[in-house]
């Protein structure tokens, strides 16, 4: 199996002195209280987003200013964390790092002081480097609270929190569910933040269906099972989470591609058959059709793909109004 799985982050510290939540880092050793907290906050926030109600917002951000330094690219977790801090009523700032000064040399930390200088209260913070977030964290004033959008193959925890309340809007109880995660889990912070959350909650059957070499080595250690069929894999499990290969992050040929992978891994009807029949289907996104998923399944009764995108609005706001101490 391959390289280094990135758990075992247990010594990052989101807490402040006084044990409240301060910065979103990682999922793992999140206490279970905090996890279901943020998702209890999440549901609060959910009618706020109504399209139904008039003025989306609440005060709770009013005067912050958000900080988007987004260093690779996004789609989703960039636009609901500006819609996000917006209907919290804070002032959102995204910098575009590809006219920043970063391309003039300007060191990660450097820029960093000097957005705090501008007034910085939140930054939300994605990086190509594991850990950059994090060393972000160590470094800015106790009052500037940093939120983790996904760095490198290590976590993404807000992602990580709205698959969660997907989940547990659609299934409810986490301790009875089967989820079975499909294909680069090795290069994933999406699955690594997921494996601990549902660990967290409860759930003690995690499954890893992929090639060997796009499943960590440790997997097992985790209690987390593993397959290299999907007909094996997915047989009775309640949820399907199909992930996107991640070839920005593993060398030419290291894995079967496009028709071979989706011949050995995509998730089809008939494959998806041999889950619950009311079974959910789950994408972080962006999704490669004919890949990883079949367009009939991506686009299926079963798939929830767009309420996760959905509710990842309301679990950023109830992110950023905790770590903010409101
Ligand atoms: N799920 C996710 O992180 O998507 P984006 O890369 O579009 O933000």
């Amino acid at each position: 199996m391959s390289e280094s799985n990135n758990f075992g982050t247990s010594q990052i510290n989101q807490f402040n002195t006084a044990g409240e939540l301060t910065h979103l880092l990682t999922l793992e050793g999140l206490p279970k209280e905090q996890l279901l907290h943020i998702l209890d906050t999440a549901k609060q926030f959910v009618s706020v987003t109504d399209p139904a109600r008039e003025v989306k917002k609440v005060p709770l951000l009013r005067g912050k200013n958000v900080f988007n330094l987004f260093f690779e690219n996004s789609t989703r977790t960039r636009t609901t964390f500006e819609i996000a801090a917006k209907r919290l009523s804070a002032d959102v700032i995204n910098l575009d790092i590809s006219t920043s000064s970063t391309a003039k040399g300007e060191s990660l930390l450097d820029t960093i002081d000097n957005l705090v200088a501008m007034q910085a209260d939140i930054f939300v913070v994605r990086h190509g480097v594991s850990r950059a977030p994090i060393e972000i964290a160590q470094h800015v004033p106790s009052h500037v609270h940093v939120v983790n959008a996904g760095d490198g193959s290590h976590q993404h925890p807000t992602q990580g929190l709205l698959d969660m309340y997907t989940m547990r809007h659609f299934k409810k109880d986490f301790t009875s569910l089967k989820v079975a995660i499909v294909g680069d889990i090795v290069h994933s912070r999406v699955a690594k933040s997921n494996i601990c959350a549902l660990r967290t909650l409860g759930c003690t059957d995690i499954r890893a269906i992929g090639p060997e070499s796009l499943l960590p080595s440790d997997l097992d250690m985790l209690g987390v099972k593993v397959f290299h069929s999907m007909e094996e894999g997915l047989r009775g499990v309640d949820v399907v989470m199909t992930l996107r290969i991640q070839k920005e992050r593993m060398e030419v040929g290291q894995v079967p591609e496009g028709a071979a992978f989706f011949k050995q891994y995509g998730l089809t009807s008939s494959r998806l058959a041999l889950a619950q029949p009311d079974a959910i289907v789950m994408h972080p996104g962006p999704m490669n059709r004919g890949v990883e998923i079949d367009s009939v399944v991506a686009d299926g009764p079963q798939s929830v793909i767009l309420n996760q995108v959905t509710f990842g609005i309301a679990v950023r706001m109830a992110v950023m109004s905790i770590v903010a101490g409101n």
